[in-house]
C-alpha cells in the first residue's frame, strides 16, 4: 500500500543484503526475494526487501519522487521567510496563511519546495496508495456544486448490492494488495445502519484491511455502531468553514454546526478523521481558505481538501474552475502546518491536471493517492464533476501495493501514531 523509494543492492549475504538509498546504507532481510546480486534495484519496507525492480522502473520512481531544483532563498523576502517559520513553529494565524496563499513566482516555488522537504523530513519517501469504492450515487441532498445532487435528474443512478461491495473490497485486498479502503456514497439512507454494519463485518472478516466510511451525516448512534462493526476512519469534509459561504452553497437543509458536531463525535468515538474543504468555490476569499486550513488542522488526521470543478447541470455550472496553483499552495501550507499528516492528492486535482499534476502535488507536500476501485460499469456514473480522472496502470499502482501482512502492520503502526499525535 506504499510506494517506497528504490534502493540499490551493494552487498549480498545469505538471508540479508546491504542496500543504499537516499537515506543511507542499511542491512535488510530477504524472505520474499531470492537470487539478488550486487547492482540490483529493490523496494523495501520495515527492513524487508519486498521485490526486485528493473533499473528503468527504479529510475522512473526516483524521478517521480525526486525534489525539484532548490530555490535560491536570497530571492525571497524576510516577511515570506517569517511566515514559513511561523508555520513550522506552530505559531501562525490567518494572516500568515493569507500571505502565503498570495505568494507568486519564486516565493510560490519556495513554498512548494519547503513543503516537499518537510514531507521528506517527517514521513520519508512513502507514497501510500489507498482505494475508494463509490457504492451508490443516490443522494438526498442538494449541494449546489455537486453532480450527484438530488435535483440533478440527468444522471443515471445506481446502487451496488452488499454482495457487490463486499466482492469489490475482497478483490481489492486479496488480489491487488490494498490495505485501506474508503466506502463512499451520496447521502443514501436506503443503506440502513444494519446493512452497512453487515457489509463492514463481512469485509473485515474476510480480509485484513482498514475501512473508512464516507456516507455523509448520519448522526452519533449510526457512527457509533459502524465503528463497533469495524470501521476505522471516516472521510467527511466540512466543505467550507465560512458560515455565509456554507449557507450559500447548501441553501436547503445542511448546516455547518451539524458538520462540526459530527467531527467532534468522530474524535470521541476514536475514528481516524479525514476532512477538509473545497478550494475555489465561487465567492470564496483567501481569508475563507485560511480559516479552512486552520479548521482542517484542528480536526484532520488525514486531509481531504480538493479544488472545485463546475459540473454541468448544477446551479454552479457557469462558475470558474478552481486555480490549480492555489490548490498546490493550500497543500503545501497544510503540510507545513501538519508535518506528519496524511495528505492525499485528490481526484479532482488529478482531473484538472492529469498524471503530471499528480506528480507535482506529490512534490508539494502530498504523500498519498486515492485510487478509484469502483467497478467499471458504475464508475462513470459517479459524476460528482465531469471527466473524473481514472488511474489505469501507473507506476504507483504497479509498485505501491504489497500483499504482505507486513505492509498492513506498518500502516497500523503509523495510523496509531498519527491518531495519537
Ligand atoms: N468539484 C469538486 N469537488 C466536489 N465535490 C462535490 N462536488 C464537487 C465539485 N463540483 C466533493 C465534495 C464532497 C466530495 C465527496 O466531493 O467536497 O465532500
Amino acid at each position: 500500500m506504499c510506494l517506497t523509494i528504490p534502493a540499490k543492492v551493494i552487498d549480498v549475504a545469505v538471508d540479508t543484503v546491504t542496500i543504499e538509498d537516499g537515506d543511507g546504507v542499511k542491512v535488510v532481510e530477504t524472505p520474499f526475494v531470492t537470487g539478488l546480486a550486487v547492482g540490483d534495484w529493490v523496494l523495501h519496507i520495515n527492513r524487508l526487501v519486498i521485490r526486485k525492480i528493473s533499473p528503468d522502473d527504479a529510475c522512473e520512481i526516483i524521478e517521480l519522487l525526486e525534489s525539484g531544483t532548490p530555490v535560491d532563498t536570497s530571492l525571497v523576502s524576510p516577511a515570506f521567510r517569517e511566515d514559513i517559520e511561523a508555520l513550522h513553529r506552530g505559531t501562525f494565524g490567518r494572516d500568515n496563511i493569507v500571505r502565503l496563499l498570495s505568494s507568486e513566482g519564486v516565493e510560490q516555488e519556495a513554498l512548494l519546495r519547503e513543503a516537499d522537504t518537510t514531507r521528506r523530513a517527517w514521513i520519508k519517501d512513502f507514497i501510500c496508495i489507498h482505494g475508494i469504492i463509490e457504492f451508490s450515487n443516490q443522494c438526498t441532498h442538494d449541494c449546489l456544486y455537486c453532480g450527484l445532487r438530488n435535483e440533478h435528474s440527468a444522471i443515471e443512478r445506481y446502487r451496488m448490492t452488499p454482495d457487490e461491495i463486499v466482492e469489490t473490497a475482497r478483490e481489492a485486498v486479496e488480489e491487488k494488495g490494498y490495505k485501506l479502503l474508503v466506502l463512499q456514497s451520496g447521502e443514501d439512507p436506503t443503506y440502513t445502519d444494519s446493512m452497512l454494519i453487515d457489509i463492514i463485518r463481512r469485509i473485515k472478516s474476510a480480509s485484513k484491511v482498514f475501512i473508512f466510511i464516507s456516507v455523509g451525516e448520519r448522526g452519533y448512534e449510526s457512527y457509533r455502531s459502524l465503528k463497533e462493526a469495524g470501521a476505522s476512519g471516516v472521510l467527511f469534509r466540512f466543505e467550507s468553514s465560512s458560515k455565509g459561504l456554507f449557507k450559500k452553497v447548501h441553501p436547503h437543509g445542511k448546516c455547518l454546526e451539524s458538520r462540526f458536531e459530527h467531527l467532534k463525535f468522530f474524535k470521541e468515538l476514536g475514528y481516524y478523521v479525514a476532512t477538509g474543504s473545497l478550494v475555489g468555490l465561487p465567492g470564496q476569499t483567501l481569508e475563507d481558505i485560511a480559516d479552512d486550513i486552520l479548521v482542517t488542522k484542528r480536526w484532520a488526521n488525514m486531509v481531504s481538501t480538493g479544488p472545485f470543478i463546475p459540473t454541468p447541470g448544477t446551479p454552479l455550472a457557469g462558475s470558474s474552475t478552481a486555480d490549480g496553483d492555489l490548490y498546490l499552495k493550500v497543500t503545501a501550507i497544510l503540510r507545513l502546518a501538519m508535518h506528519s499528516a496524511r495528505i492525499p492528492v485528490v481526484t479532482a486535482y488529478e482531473t484538472l491536471t492529469g498524471e503530471e499534476g499528480r506528480s507535482r502535488a506529490l512534490k508539494s507536500g502530498a504523500n498519498s493517492l486515492m485510487i478509484n476501485l469502483t467497478p467499471e460499469r458504475y464508475r462513470t456514473l459517479y459524476s460528482i464533476y465531469p471527466d473524473k480522472f481514472y488511474d489505469t496502470e501507473s507506476i504507483f499502482v504497479r509498485y505501491g501495493l504489497y500483499k504482505y501482512r507486513e505492509s498492513f502492520t506498518m500502516l497500523e503502526e503509523r495510523m496509531r501514531e498519527e491518531i495519537s499525535l
